[in-house]
Order: C-alpha cells, then structure tokens, then sequence
C-alpha cells in the first residue's frame, strides 16, 4: 500500500489550507502574540507528529504489522458482514453508531437475523493509523493521536450482545483489540430458524444428537462442513476468559491474573525489540512488556514459566484432539495441514501449535477448500461418510478450536485454556471417547 508523506505539506494548496486553519485558532487564542507568525505556526503543528521520531517512526514500525501488509481487507472489500473488523471505513462505522450486536426475529422469513454489520457506503478500506486513530486530522493537535476510536467495552457478537467483555485495566483500551480480536457467532442452519447455537444447552447435555449421519440432510443444528468454525478472532475472548463450552470437570473456570492486570498494549506494543512491539503490535520474542515492575522479572524464550505453560497446552491440545479423532474409528475427522506458500511459509497460521498440526477445520470434503478431504456428508465411492457427532463433540471442537487460535498456548489465558481443554477431554471420556 502506497502513504503519502510529509513532502505533500509544502504543496502550494495544502499549506494554504493548514496555514490559514491556524491562522484562526491563534487569533482566536489570545493576544500574547508569542506564538509566532502565521504559517510558520501551522507548520510547527503539524510537526508535532510529522517528524521522524512520531509518524514517520511509526509508520516504519507499522510496516512491520499483518494489519498493513495482511491481504484480508483488500479480500472482503465491499462485504459488510467482514467489514466490521476488516475494512476501516466498516470499523469506524460501527463504533462510531454503536451498532448492535443483539439478534432479531424475521417473522416474515421465520429466520433469526444478525444486525451486525457495516453499510455498503462503508465497506472498504485497508487498516491504516486512521482506523484506530480516527480523530486524526480533527484539530490538527496532537491529542487528536491520544484518541483512540473506541475503548467502550465490547458486547460480543458471538453472543448476540447477551455478555460483554469489560477489561477495565489500561484505560480500556484493549477493548480497541478486542472489537475486532473476538469469534463470530455460531448460528444453526438454514433448514432450522439460523438461531444461535446455545452453548449452554451444549455444555449440559453432551450425550444429545448434533449431527445424524443416518438421517439424510436435514439439521437442527448446524450442518458439519470444513469451515465449521468460530472465526480467528479468538483471542480477545479467551483473554477475559469467556466463549468457551463450559464443560463441568476438574478444572475450575478462573482467569490468570493477565485477565484483570494487562492489556493487549502492554504485550504487544511493548518498546520495540527487532521487529517485535510497538506498532508491529507483535510479541513474539518481546519480553519488554512481561518484565516490568510489578508483573515479571526474568520472562524469556527459556524460561521454566513460559516453556512449561506452552508445553502443557499443547499437550492437552494434543490429547483433545486424539478423543475428538475417536468418533473417526480410525481416520482424523479434525484437518492437518503441512503444506507451504508460494512464499515459503506455512498456509496453516497454526503450524507447529500441535504435534500433527491441526488447523481447526473438519477434514470434510470441499470441491475448493478441502478438495483432498477424506470425509464426506453423504459418502461416496471414494469419500467415507462423515460419522454421527454428539453434543459433546462438537463443544469440544469448538473449545479445540479456540484454544488453539488464541495462538499463544495458553499465555492469554492459562486457566481459562486449560480449564478448557482438560475439562473437554473429561467430558469427551466419560461417554466413552
Ligand atoms: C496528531 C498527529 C498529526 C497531526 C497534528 C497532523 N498529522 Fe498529518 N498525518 C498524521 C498521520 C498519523 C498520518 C498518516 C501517516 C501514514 O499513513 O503513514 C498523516 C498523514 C498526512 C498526510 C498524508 C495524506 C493523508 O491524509 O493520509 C498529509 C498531507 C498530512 N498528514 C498533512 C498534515 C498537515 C498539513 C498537518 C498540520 C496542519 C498535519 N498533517 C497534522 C498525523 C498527524
Ligand atoms: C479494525 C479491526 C482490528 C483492530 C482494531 C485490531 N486488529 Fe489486529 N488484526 C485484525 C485483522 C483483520 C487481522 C488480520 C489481517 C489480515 O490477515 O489481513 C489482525 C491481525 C493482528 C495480528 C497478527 C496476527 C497474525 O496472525 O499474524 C496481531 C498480533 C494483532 N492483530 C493484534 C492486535 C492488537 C494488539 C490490537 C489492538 C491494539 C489490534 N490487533 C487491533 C483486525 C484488527
Ligand atoms: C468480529 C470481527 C470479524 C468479522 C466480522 C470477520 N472477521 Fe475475519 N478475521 C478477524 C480477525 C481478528 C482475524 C485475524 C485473527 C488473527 O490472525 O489472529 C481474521 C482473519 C480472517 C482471515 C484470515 C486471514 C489470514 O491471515 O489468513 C480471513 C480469510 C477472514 N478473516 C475472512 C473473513 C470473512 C470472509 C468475513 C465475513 C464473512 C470475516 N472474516 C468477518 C475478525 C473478523
Ligand atoms: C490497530 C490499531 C492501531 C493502528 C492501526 C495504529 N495505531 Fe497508533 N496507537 C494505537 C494504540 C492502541 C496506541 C496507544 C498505545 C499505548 O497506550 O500503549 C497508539 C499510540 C500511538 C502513538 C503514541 C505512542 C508512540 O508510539 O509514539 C503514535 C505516535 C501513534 N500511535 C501513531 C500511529 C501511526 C502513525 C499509525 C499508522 C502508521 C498508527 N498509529 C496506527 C493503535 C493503533
Ligand atoms: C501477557 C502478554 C500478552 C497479552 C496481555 C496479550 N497477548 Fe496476545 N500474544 C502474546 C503471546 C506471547 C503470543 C504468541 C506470540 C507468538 O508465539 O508468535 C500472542 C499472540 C497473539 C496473536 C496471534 C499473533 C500472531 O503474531 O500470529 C494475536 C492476534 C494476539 N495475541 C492478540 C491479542 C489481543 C487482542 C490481546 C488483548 C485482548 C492480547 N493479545 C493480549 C502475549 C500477550
């Protein structure tokens, strides 16, 4: 993506503008007169970002980051259900006319509908600074940087509003991350009413029917295919330790302190590092954020702390998956993925997360998506038919799913991830899995 830079101010035109905009407000603020002479002011506004310690440095640091080189927005441009956290006009949009997340009943249709989305007039745009700094450019000050376009806190619309996530701590601005940084909703098929799956009704009776595979096409649920799946945004709720299929079992549903005491800042745009923190808003091998006083003191890649947190997730994720795969007899109904880009880096975002490198998608036949699938709804001559799936399994897909793309193993949340996980294999066990 192409920026403009600063040498644009001193085109005729522009400086006209910021000149005779400043202008006004120095008249305007008084008489002591030393604010200098016209022009000269505007510019020396202006450079209060413009200069190579704050735009210009940031900009380079943003360069770093997969919200400016990621293809997503330039991929759902136009689609008003992405464009709430892929399309900048789209996120500015709903923030700024608080569009709701609550689900309403079609009577007409008899289907439910999910009001969450942007307008097609504002459906477009690649994530920039304007996207989280939307008061750029307002008062031509710096505070318009301090602004961030929202810090309210966020009701999910995975949920269709009915909880909120509120991170209080930081002045909440993780609730910027977390905006975009959450699940979509799961809503059941077309053939039923597209109501949301109740997480609840899932949680309490694992051994209920979800998916028939003797009972032709038809379900009440959702239609399992490759794509089954909460989105990849679930991050935000892992860390304020909701969104999950609460499975009764041994381990309580407690947050780690990170819940309550950090923000999404305070790791991932801790003081640069290589090409880690700041506005790369990466935290891979930054420590910066972990080791400040009050938190940690000696976080690293080889401390006991971190490696044996990682390690324990990914070994529940391991055994999760081996007690989902049972329903298979034999074969893996969850998909793996190996294979790499034309630029050399692994398709599956998840790669090396679990020893088989799951990716959270059901190994279900797809003409485009999953044309080597090994499964299929109905079966065929070369395509064995998709077995029948409980309550059970697909709470603990989706709980397999989630603590796998938080993508930390288990550093956002480790309770929460773990609590998860261990209880979702208890349950899985107990009927037999
Ligand atoms: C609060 C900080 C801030 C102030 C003050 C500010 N700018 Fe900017 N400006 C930015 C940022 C951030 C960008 C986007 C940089 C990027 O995309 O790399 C930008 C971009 C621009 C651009 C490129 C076109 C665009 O809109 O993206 C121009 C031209 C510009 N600013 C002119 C000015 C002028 C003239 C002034 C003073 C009257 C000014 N700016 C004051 C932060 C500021
Ligand atoms: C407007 C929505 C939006 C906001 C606000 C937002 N993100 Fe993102 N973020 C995204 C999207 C979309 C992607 C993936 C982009 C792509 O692949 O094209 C992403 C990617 C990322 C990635 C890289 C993930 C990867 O797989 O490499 C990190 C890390 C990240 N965001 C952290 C943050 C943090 C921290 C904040 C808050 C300071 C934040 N994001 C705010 C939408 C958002
Ligand atoms: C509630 C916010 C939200 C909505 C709505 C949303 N996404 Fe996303 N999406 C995200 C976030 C956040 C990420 C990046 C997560 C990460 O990398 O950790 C993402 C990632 C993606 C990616 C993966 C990009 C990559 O790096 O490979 C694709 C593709 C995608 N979304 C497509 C869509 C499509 C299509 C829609 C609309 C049907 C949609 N998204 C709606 C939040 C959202
Ligand atoms: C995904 C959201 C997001 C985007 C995109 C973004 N910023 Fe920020 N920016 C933030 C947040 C959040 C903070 C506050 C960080 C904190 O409090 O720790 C911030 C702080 C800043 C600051 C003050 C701190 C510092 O590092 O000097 C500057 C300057 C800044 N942003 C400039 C920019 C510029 C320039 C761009 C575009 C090149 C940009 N931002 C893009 C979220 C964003
Ligand atoms: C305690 C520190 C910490 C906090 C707080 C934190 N993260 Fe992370 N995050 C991490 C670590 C560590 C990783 C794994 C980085 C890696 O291995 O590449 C990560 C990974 C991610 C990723 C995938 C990164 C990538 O590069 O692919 C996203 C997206 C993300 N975090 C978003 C968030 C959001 C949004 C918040 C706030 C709700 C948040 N994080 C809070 C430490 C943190």
């Amino acid at each position: 993506m192409k920026k403009l830079r600063l040498p644009i101010l001193l085109s005729g035109a522009l400086m006209l503008t910021a000149g005779s905009f400043f202008m006004t407000s120095c008249s305007k603020d008084g008489n002591d007169g030393k604010d200098g002479t016209n022009g000269t002011d505007a510019i020396a506004t202006c450079k209060e970002c413009h200069n190579p310690s704050v735009v210009d440095r940031v900009a380079t640091e943003f360069a770093l980051s997969k919200h400016n080189y990621g293809e997503a927005a330039a991929g759902e441009a136009g689609n008003t259900s992405c464009g709430p956290c892929h399309e900048s006009e789209g996120f500015k949009y709903v923030c700024k006319n608080n569009v709701s997340t609550v689900f309403t009943f079609d009577a007409v249709t008899g289907k439910w509908v999910n009001p969450y989305a942007t307008v097609s007039s504002s459906a477009f745009g690649p994530l920039t600074c304007f996207t989280c700094h939307s008061s750029l450019h307002t008062t031509y000050g710096y505070a318009d940087m301090s602004a961030l376009t929202t810090t309210a806190a966020v009701p999910m619309t995975m949920w269709g509003g009915a909880k909120t996530i509120n991170l209080t701590q930081d002045g909440g601005k993780s609730h910027l991350c977390v905006k975009c940084h959450q699940p979509r909703p799961l809503t059941c098929s077309a053939q039923s009413d597209s109501r949301l799956l109740n997480y609840d009704s899932i949680r309490d009776n694992p051994s209920i029917i979800f998916w028939d595979s003797t009972a032709g096409f038809v379900s009440k649920y959702i239609k399992p295919s490759y794509r089954m799946h909460v989105h990849y945004g679930a991050v935000g709720a892992v860390f304020a330790g909701v969104g999950g299929i609460e499975f009764p079992g041994s381990e309580p549903f407690s947050s780690s302190s990170h819940a309550t005491l950090a923000s999404c800042q305070d790791c991932h745009m801790a003081p640069i590092t290589g090409a880690a923190g700041g506005h790369s808003f990466k935290a891979k091998g930054n420590f910066n954020g972990c080791n400040v006083s009050g938190c940690h003191t000696t976080m690293s890649t080889t401390a006991s702390l971190f490696t044996d947190t990682r390690a324990e997730i990914k070994g529940l994720l391991d055994t999760l998956a081996a007690h989902i795969n049972s329903v298979g007899a034999g074969h893996d109904i969850l998909h793996k993925d190996v294979s790499v880009g034309t630029d050399g880096s692994y398709n599956n975002l998840w790669y090396g997360l679990t020893s088989k490198n799951y990716d959270g998608y059901t190994d279900i036949y797809d003409a485009s998506s999953n044309p080597l699938g090994y499964w299929s709804l109905a079966g065929s001559s070369t395509l064995k038919k998709f077995p029948t799936l409980k309550f059970v399994h697909i709470g603990a897909m989706i709980n397999f799913q989630f603590c796998l793309r938080e993508y930390s193993l288990g550093v956002h949340n480790t309770q929460y991830s773990r609590a998860l996980l261990t209880n979702s294999i208890e349950a899985l066990k107990a009927l037999g899995y």
